[in-house]
This record gives C-alpha cells, sequence and structure tokens, in this order.
C-alpha cells in the first residue's frame, strides 16, 4: 500500500480542518492532519460501505463495535504489550468526549485535575468548562515544585495523562510513569490515558502504557482511537479500555447518548486499520522520521529557536520567543512566512513565544515550509 502525498489542490478539495481555513497562498502545518492519502484498504472499504448504502446505526449489542473491541485488544496485546479485557471496552465518538464522560463521571465541581503543561487545548476547555479546576504540572517533571504543588492538592480526583504527549512530542519513561501511577494510588484518583499517538514513536524512544504500570491498572482508563495515525479524524471514532468493572460501571451510569456516538463507517474504518493496513503505517512512520530529521537539522541553523526534537507523533513544539518574533510568532510567521502554526497561546497560559509546527507532510513541502521559515527569521535579524 503505497503512501501518496496529496497536491496543494487535493487537500483544498477535501474536506479537512486544516487546509479548509488556510487563506491562498498559506502552507497551513498547525491541525493535527496529515497530508497524505487515508490508506487504499480503508478507502475500499468505505467505497464498499457507499456502494451498499450501510448507513444504518451500528449495533452496539453483537456487531461491529463488539468486534471492534476484540480488535482492539488484540491489537494493544501485540503492540503495547499489555492484554484489555474486551467485555470492558467502550466504543465513543472521540477521544477529547470520553474525557469530558470521565470528568463528569470520576469527580465533582471544584475538584481537582492533574494535566500536563502545555495541555491539549480540548482538555483544558473540559475541565474549566465542567467546573473543575486543571492542576498544571509541566511535561518530563518527576520532581521539584510543581510536583509539590501536585501533592499537596486537597481535591486531586483525575489524572489525565496525554502518552505520547501533543504538543511537545514527549514520551513518558518508566520512572515518570510510576511516580504518576503512586500519586494516582496514594490519593484514591483515577487515570485517564490518552494515547491516541502512540502509533507514532521514532525508533530512539520506547513507548510504554501506563496500563501495564504495575498497581494502577485496575485505577486506569485508557482511550485511543486510529484517527491521527490513519488520518481519519472526521470519522469520528475512538476505543477505551477500563481497568476495572467498577470503574467501567461508574462511567456507564452517564447515559448512552452522552457517552457513545461513532456511527458504521469510523467503526469499519477504524476495524480496517487496526487490522489491515500495518503495510501502509510502516511507509507513513519512515517518512515522518525523515522529516523529523530534517526539520531538527534545520532548527540547529537557529541558535535563538528553542527546540527538542520530539520523540513521538508529527508535531513538535518550539520556543521563538527569543527569536525576532518574540511573543508575535505566530502572526509573525503566518504574515510575513505565509505559514501557518498552531499558536503556543492555545496550550496554556504565557506560552505566546511557542508555536506547534505539524511535520506530518510531504518532504517537498516541508522543504517549502523551512524555507519560509527560514527567510522570514533572517528577514527580520533573526541568527542563522
Ligand atoms: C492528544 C490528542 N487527543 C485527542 C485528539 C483528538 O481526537 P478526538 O477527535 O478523538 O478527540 C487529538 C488530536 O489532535 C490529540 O492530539
Amino acid at each position: 500500500m503505497p503512501l501518496i502525498a496529496l497536491s496543494d489542490d487535493e487537500l483544498r478539495a477535501g474536506c479537512g480542518l486544516k487546509w479548509g481555513r488556510a487563506p491562498a497562498g498559506v502552507i497551513p502545518a498547525d491541525v493535527a492532519e496529515l497530508d497524505f492519502a487515508v490508506a487504499p484498504r480503508i478507502r475500499a472499504v468505505l467505497s464498499a460501505a457507499v456502494e451498499r448504502s450501510g448507513f444504518g446505526y451500528p449495533d452496539y449489542t453483537g456487531g461491529a463495535p463488539v468486534r471492534l473491541a476484540e480488535v482492539f485488544a488484540g491489537r494493544t496485546l501485540r503492540l503495547a504489550g499489555w492484554a484489555p479485557d474486551p467485555g470492558r471496552v467502550e466504543v465513543c465518538a472521540q477521544v477529547a468526549q470520553a474525557l469530558c464522560c470521565a470528568v463528569l463521571a470520576f469527580t465533582r465541581p471544584g475538584d481537582e485535575v492533574l494535566v500536563h503543561s502545555p495541555t491539549y487545548p480540548p482538555f483544558l476547555e473540559a475541565i474549566r468548562s465542567l467546573g473543575r479546576r486543571p492542576l498544571l504540572l509541566p511535561v518530563g517533571e518527576v520532581a521539584g515544585e510543581g510536583w509539590a504543588e501536585v501533592e499537596s492538592a486537597a481535591r486531586l480526583r483525575l489524572i489525565v495523562l496525554c502518552q505520547p504527549h501533543n504538543p511537545t512530542g514527549h514520551v513518558f519513561d518508566r520512572v515518570a510513569l510510576e511516580r504518576l501511577a503512586g500519586l494516582a494510588v496514594r490519593r484514591d484518583a483515577v487515570v485517564f490515558a490518552d494515547e491516541i499517538h502512540a502509533e507514532i514513536v521514532y525508533p530512539d524512544s520506547e513507548f510504554l502504557s501506563i496500563a501495564s504500570v504495575r498497581n494502577v491498572a485496575e485505577r486506569t482508563i485508557v482511550f485511543t482511537s486510529a484517527a491521527k495515525s490513519f488520518n481519519i479524524a472526521g470519522l469520528r471514532c475512538a476505543v477505551g479500555h477500563f481497568g476495572s468493572d467498577d470503574l467501567h460501571a461508574r462511567f456507564r451510569m452517564l447515559p448512552w447518548h452522552l457517552r457513545s456516538g461513532a456511527g458504521a463507517l469510523g467503526i469499519a474504518a477504524t476495524i480496517t486499520a487496526w487490522e489491515a493496513c500495518d503495510d501502509w503505517l510502516d511507509q507513513l512512520r519512515e517518512q515522518l522520521a525523515k522529516n523529523r530529521t530534517r526539520l531538527t537539522e534545520f532548527m540547529a541553523h537557529f541558535t535563538q529557536v528553542r527546540y527538542t526534537q520530539p520523540a513521538a507523533t508529527y508535531l513538535s513544539w518550539m520556543d521563538l520567543g527569543a527569536t525576532p518574533f518574540g511573543s508575535d510568532a505566530h502572526h509573525l510567521l503566518a504574515k510575513a512566512a505565509k505559514i501557518s502554526l498552531q499558536p503556543g497561546s492555545v496550550f496554556g497560559a504565557s506560552l505566546e513565544g511557542f508555536v506547534r509546527f505539524n511535520f506530518g507532510t510531504s518532504e517537498a513541502r516541508l522543504d517549502s515550509l523551512l524555507e519560509r521559515f527560514g527567510r522570514a527569521l533572517e528577514a527580520c535579524g533573526g541568527k542563522g
């Protein structure tokens, strides 16, 4: 199954958010979508469903969602080394929806929810809009001030772990996971792990699920989906596993229509992605590894850019605060370089100088993005 890079015209004609909202002449590298055609086997399954008008309700009592739970369990055992129980699996429309449900099911208004900073924006939104309080821990921190604050929190009920982490591409190691696990046990908190980026981890790092860490599995909920690595976010299908019957039962007390919603096409596409598209995924990983190297080498020329090579994901996080762009990096780059990056400000307070750069694109387009970036930086006096 070949990896096909789409042209600008094809991307603009599609209905993705990334290219759909980019003004003419601007190359978008913001929204977490890939610039590649979806794997041919997934497209074939979707075309076949269209041909037979397969748009009815999915049968949640014995049909595709049950099969999806089994496929998820088998894949997780094979690739991540722990064994989900298919009987404790839930299928939702989105991982972010599942997080909202977890906040409702396992916390009360005024409770504290631990998230790492910078924070994937829907997490912050979910926690705040539901009247809970985010407790921010700098990503990668396993001791120090942030930890002291977390340890002394009076109403910590839920720990949200984005592993691998968006936007930094950080992968938490065993020490960090055990630290979080210990905290969860001491405070009797539930862990919600969003592992949506776990399929894109570079060979120099190792992904470990917190569900496989001793003592914490029974209080852990893991959610994932094929949306990011197979580029099918618009199909809306997410899968989650509950570490105990009690956790599962508490989640299931929420109304079904609040915690479900995956449609037949999303379910069919996810099953195909996880069962039949590993060769396509390998090609994607190879391309992304090349892109990551290219990006790292390029950023090394700019001493004012603070950039750490991501260990996972096709997202990279960089601090441009010390460049002449200063805290207005995102706007200035859009204006001067005609490239659109995700502004750091949406990931938390005081992050205006940061941007998130999506390098999930063709080599040629990545070259154009970097050339524009470099030219704009040099034009305003940045140090090469
Ligand atoms: C960490 C993380 N979780 C969730 C999502 C979105 O997934 P969903 O639409 O299933 O909520 C993204 C998308 O970029 C993400 O990066």
